[in-house]
């Protein structure tokens, strides 16, 4: 935690979100306060991407694929390890009989990463391709 000066914000919103806010930030135990720094520190991660194409990136890449689609495994390693400068580790988790899970923690140039991101999506039998990045300097 920094030793910035922090500055007070005040904003409308919905009751109803504040209510759902609420009840979720005191499960979590902590304050409305770093509840909101935290929802702006994830809206900067998703969003900030997009607009700067640029520069180094740490995350992970999160897909669910059918582990019965033929030959798919041996492509999903064959494109880890042409990426393998972006990649710093693999788990896999099978899920169920058809599913499996695998999350790639990547870290490099953010190009590279997205093309790595768009190229598991592309293969037959990949369900779904979630790519999350996050900042150390948000
Ligand atoms: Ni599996």
């Amino acid at each position: 935690m920094s030793n910035e000066k922090m500055v007070r914000i005040s904003a409308t919103i919905p009751p109803k979100l504040l209510k759902e806010f609420d009840e979720i930030i005191e499960k979590i135990g902590i304050d409305r306060s770093k509840a909101i720094q935290n929802a702006i520190r994830s809206f900067l991660n998703e969003y900030k991407p997009i607009f700067e194409k640029e520069g180094f990136n740490i995350g992970s890449i999160i897909l669910i694929y059918d582990h019965k689609a033929r030959g798919l495994e041996e492509k999903l390693t064959d494109i880890q390890h042409d990426f393998s400068q972006v990649i710093n580790s693999t788990m896999h988790i099978h899920l169920d009989e058809n599913n499996c899970l695998e999350i790639i923690a990547v870290k490099g140039e953010l190009k590279i990463i997205e093309k790595l991101s768009k190229t598991l999506l592309s293969l037959k039998g990949v369900k779904q391709v979630k790519l999350a990045l996050i900042s150390t300097k948000a």
